[in-house]
């Protein structure tokens, strides 16, 4: 396992504001079978609840677009992972760990005890990643995520414990 304090990709990790929409829609729709719009991202950053992280090439301050990006939602003492994505050709250098720690230390600072989230069983990278921020299984729901033609794959649901 890598150490996530030692990021092979140097990025800036920083909110995410209105200004990161389309770049964020962007890394959604090559990411997703289903496009986000920037309409349906600026509606979530607006909402008081969520807050979004992106991350920039680069280690300084300045108008790089973001090439990955992370969306919570907090409510009552619980955050839940609404969507979390890195531009496919960045991918594999550390910046998806990078924006999940991130997103843990702000939530822990903030005092919120769980973080939960849902993946794809089938999907290997974001499994693999969970598994070593130390997310733990704690519901399936079988088919789950639909795919075309094909039987649908089941989902894992995932728990964080911070603090
Ligand atoms: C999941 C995702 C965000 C990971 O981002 P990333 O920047 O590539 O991830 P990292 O480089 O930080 O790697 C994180 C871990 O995943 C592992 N990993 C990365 N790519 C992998 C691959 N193709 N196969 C297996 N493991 C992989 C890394 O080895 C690393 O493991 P480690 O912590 O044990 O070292 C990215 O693959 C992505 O955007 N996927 C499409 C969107 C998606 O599926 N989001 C999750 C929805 S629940």
């Amino acid at each position: 396992m890598s150490a996530w304090w030692f990021p092979s990709v140097p990025v800036t990790l920083a909110p995410a504001t209105t200004a990161d929409a389309e770049a964020m829609a962007a890394i959604h729709s090559a990411s997703f079978a289903h496009d986000w719009s920037v309409e349906d991202i600026d509606g979530l950053l607006a909402e008081p609840l969520v807050f979004g992280i992106v991350a920039r090439r680069g280690t300084w301050l300045g108008s790089h677009r973001p090439v990955g990006f992370v969306l919570i939602r907090a409510v009552a003492g619980e955050a839940e992972v609404l969507t979390i994505a890195v531009d496919p050709r960045k991918r594999g250098g550390g910046i998806g760990r990078q924006l999940m720690r991130a997103a843990i230390d702000r939530l822990t600072i903030d005092r919120v005890g769980m973080l939960f989230l849902e993946v794809d069983e089938g999907n290997g990278p974001a499994v693999t990643l969970y598994r070593g921020l130390g997310f733990r299984e704690v519901g399936r729901r079988a088919g789950y995520y639909s795919q075309g033609g094909r039987p649908a794959a089941s989902a894992l649901v995932m728990r964080r414990d911070l603090g």
